[in-house]
């Protein structure tokens, strides 16, 4: 088949987050399937961290006009072929900005809606315009059009496109990273995108109750993410919890209702991991080597972990790791609330992290107040985040949601123990530690707790480092498991697959 991703991020030319992984990830263990696969992204130079973007990437020289924002806006196309991937860079001056792609320190940038826009519509011409290898990918291809960012795909496609007998054997599908993030702005923004006027009503939506609550608006607005649950052929979430909890009022984040109406073509695929990149037997990032049959690197890249980050060098002491967005999602404001109670035991915790301010604050202030116990590394540092993951004992994620969720696959492939909240992609991945179970042996692979409170979170926790302490045996059987398990991309690629002869066998929804 030939495959178009559109996405806002692709590692490792741009990674925010979970999304850079799976769209850098994912193509490429498609591509290895056979597959002709493209992934149009945005061509962001900024000089800043993110900038490891496109530099073999070459021009293409070809230019459309978007009509789109009262006007005609030139982009042009890069291209890079890796890995038996079409990387495809969308360039236009408002994605050349230093640092995060999304904003900066006064939030949001407030042209995400226009510079999105040109991604998805730029991303739909290019299989039609691109000669790449020598010839264009053309009208048959499946579109996975990820989060909102790309959520206009599948609206051209039926809007734009279509009526007019282009893409009539193409098919779209609405993959969820995240359904807190839905592109909502004010209605008046619809004559912008470059759509029909009666189709409207797709991405029209009266902010519902939380919304209002919230104090974000009491009109009429867009959501290019509604527009996208209503036009795609076929939707996707990244885990299957996920995709049940999306359509219940506490999980749907206003869009429940929506997507329980469209559970006939709504799955669930979990996410797999880059193995290559995250593979702590070959894993440059890391200051020692180790694998299931010989793990004694591990504690040597705890130690060495321990003088980086100068707490006291002690191998026998339990050390937990956070990695992630500080984000209300992640629950960070629980770790903040239990670190008291916590820093009374013997234990080290090291945090990664960057985002809220606030809690960038709090992580500098808790160093200087557990001097011997905690670190707070505030910024986004991938070779940071392997030794993290490398070498700790326990990995927490109390996240509030979850959709997948990549660290504790990490974590679970470096023997690191993770300790997380029953929900989503995290219920879905990490198996409750039982010791009791195959006839003493033990099963599982972690510590799932719920509800989302202090107390079961330190529960869970106290539980685990006991375990550490006083069990060999069992940890060594909870690292092994984890261990052990496979976590390649290549049995979601077979889902994915799956999914697509689905969405060809179906009829389009809007014919
Ligand atoms: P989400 O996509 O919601 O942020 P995931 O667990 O799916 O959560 O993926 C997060 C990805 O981003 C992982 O690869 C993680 O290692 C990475 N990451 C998050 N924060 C940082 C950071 N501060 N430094 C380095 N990597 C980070
Ligand atoms: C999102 C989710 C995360 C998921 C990632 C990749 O950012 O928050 O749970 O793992 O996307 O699909």
């Amino acid at each position: 088949r030939s495959i178009v991703f559109a996405t806002s991020e692709a590692a490792p030319y741009s990674k925010t987050g979970g999304l850079g992984d799976v769209c850098g990830s994912l193509p490429i263990a498609l591509a290895a399937r056979g597959h002709r696969v493209m992934v149009v992204s945005p061509r962001y130079v900024n000089g800043g961290p993110l900038d490891k973007n496109c530099a073999a990437a070459i021009d293409l020289n070809c230019r459309i006009k978007i009509p789109c924002f009262g006007g005609l806006h030139e982009v042009s196309f890069f291209h890079e072929y890796r890995a038996g991937v079409d990387w495809v860079f969308v360039d236009h001056p408002s994605y050349h900005r230093p640092g995060n792609p999304y904003g900066d320190i006064n939030g949001a940038y407030g042209d995400n809606q226009f510079r999105f826009t040109l991604l998805c519509h730029a991303a739909c011409e290019a299989p039609l315009v691109l000669p790449l290898g020598g010839f264009t990918y053309g009208e048959k291809c499946v579109f996975l059009a990820n989060d909102w960012h790309a959520g206009l795909v599948p609206v051209l496609l039926a809007a734009k496109y279509r009526p007019y007998g282009v893409y009539k054997d193409a098919r779209s599908i609405l993959v969820i990273h995240n359904l807190a993030h839905q592109g909502v702005e004010a209605g008046i923004t619809y004559k912008n995108l470059g759509l029909p006027l009666e189709w409207y009503g797709a991405l029209g939506w009266v902010f519902p109750t939380w919304a209002r609550l919230h104090a974000l608006d009491t009109g009429e607005a867009v959501n290019i993410l509604k527009g996208a649950v209503v036009t795609a052929d076929r939707i996707l979430t990244v885990s299957e919890g996920y995709s049940w909890e999306i359509t219940t009022p506490e999980g749907g984040y206003g869009l429940n209702e929506l997507l329980f109406s469209r559970k006939s073509v709504l799955n669930g695929i979990t996410n797999g991991i880059d193995a290559d990149e995250w593979d702590p037997s070959s894993d440059k990032l890391i200051d020692f080597q180790y694998s299931i049959d010989d793990l004694s690197g591990k504690v040597k890249c705890k130690t060495a972990l321990q003088k980086e980050l100068g707490l006291p060098v002690r191998p026998d002491c339990p050390m937990i790791g956070f990695v992630g967005r500080l984000d209300y999602q992640k629950g960070t404001d629980l770790i903040q609330s239990a670190m008291p109670d916590l820093m009374r035991d013997d234990v080290q915790f090291v945090m990664l992290g960057s985002g809220d301010p606030e809690t960038e604050k709090w992580m500098r202030a808790s160093e200087s107040a557990y001097k011997e116990k905690f670190r707070g590394w505030v910024g986004f540092d991938v070779p940071i985040s392997h030794k993290i993951t490398a070498g700790c004992d326990i990995l927490l994620m109390p996240s509030r949601f979850e959709p997948c969720g990549l660290n504790q696959l990490y974590a679970m492939r470096y023997g690191t123990v993770p300790v997380v909240h029953c929900t989503g992609g995290l219920r879905d991945t990490v198996e409750n530690f039982d010791p009791f179970a195959n006839n003493g042996s033990g099963q599982g692979t972690g510590w799932t707790f719920s509800p989302l409170v202090k107390e079961s979170m330190l529960g869970a926790l106290r539980y685990a480092i006991e375990t550490y302490r006083e069990h060999k045996t069992s940890w060594e059987g909870l690292m092994k498991r984890g261990m052990e398990r496979d976590y390649s991309w290549d049995k979601a690629a077979s889902q994915y697959e799956q999914v697509f002869e689905w969405a060809f066998f179906d009829q389009p929804y809007i014919k």
